[in-house]
């Protein structure tokens, strides 16, 4: 998988998606195709968790049509700087800030430059849709992908029509032991409450219908030695 470079520095960059297992479906008709109580509440929590000592924020940041599609009373997300991309709307309202590329929103979060009005982020997570995440898996400095595996009783009656690149074929991704999963939550997103989400090892969640898991992806270190 080709990658780009950005000026994100050290700050650490993870997409968090929630897919279907066998084509990693994401989205019908411009909505989410499920309503998962319990995967919502670990991303709210996962996205919204702090660690960092100087009480920097973490950052999501979203394609403008993943903006749209949230509930006016849910946007912007609390307690997180909300970034939007977009090539050409110029402001989504008080609260957002909006990029015309990845890259320079990545930049923009990093940035110590104490003029800058975008605060500089703790971490960011990338939240999707399908062209933010395909753009992202193109960065390097893009190193986890948390995705939530969803298995639908029926995955073609869900009319799925957007996707998540197969990035699992890729040499360059390994899937972290739930342990590590385990580790990564409680150590870097440092949330007790997300930990306490997560099933017990080799079982999956069973809500409205579908069974899912949670499961953590991490870049090869290759990338980050040379
Ligand atoms: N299952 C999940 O975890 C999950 C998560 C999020 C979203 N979704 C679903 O995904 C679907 C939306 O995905 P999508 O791919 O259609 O749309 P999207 O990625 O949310 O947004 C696409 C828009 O972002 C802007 N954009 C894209 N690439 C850009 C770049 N490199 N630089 C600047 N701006 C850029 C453009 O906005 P302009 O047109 O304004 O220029 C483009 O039209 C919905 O169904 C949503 O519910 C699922």
């Amino acid at each position: 998988m080709a990658v780009t470079h950005s000026g994100a520095g050290m700050l650490s960059v993870t997409l968090v998606v929630a897919a279907t297992h066998s084509t990693l479906g994401i989205g019908r008709a411009g909505s989410l195709p499920w309503r998962l109580p319990r995967d919502m509440a670990f991303f709210r929590l996962v996205t919204s968790a702090c660690n960092d000592e100087s009480s920097r924020k973490p950052a999501v940041v979203m394609g403008r049509k993943t903006w749209d599609s949230l509930p006016q009373k849910f946007r912007p997300l609390p307690n997180r700087t909300n970034i939007i991309l977009s090539r050409s709307v110029v402001s989504h309202g008080e609260g957002t800030f909006t990029f015309a590329s990845l890259t320079s929103a990545l930049d923009a979060l990093s940035s110590s430059d104490s003029k800058s009005a975008v605060p500089p982020a703790s971490k960011v997570f990338i939240i999707g849709g399908a062209e933010i995440y395909a753009e992202a898996l193109r960065h390097l400095s893009a190193s986890r992908v948390l995705l939530t595996i969803v298995y639908p009783p029926d995955e073609t009656a869900l009319s799925l029509d957007t996707y998540l690149p197969d990035f699992r074929k890729s040499e360059d991704w390994k899937l972290a032991s739930p342990e590590d999963l385990r580790k990564y939550i409680l150590e870097e997103v440092q949330s007790e409450e997300a930990v306490s989400l997560l099933p017990k090892v080799g079982e999956r969640i069973k809500e409205k219908g579908y069974e899912y898991e949670f499961t953590l992806w991490e870049r090869s270190q290759k990338y980050f030695t040379s």
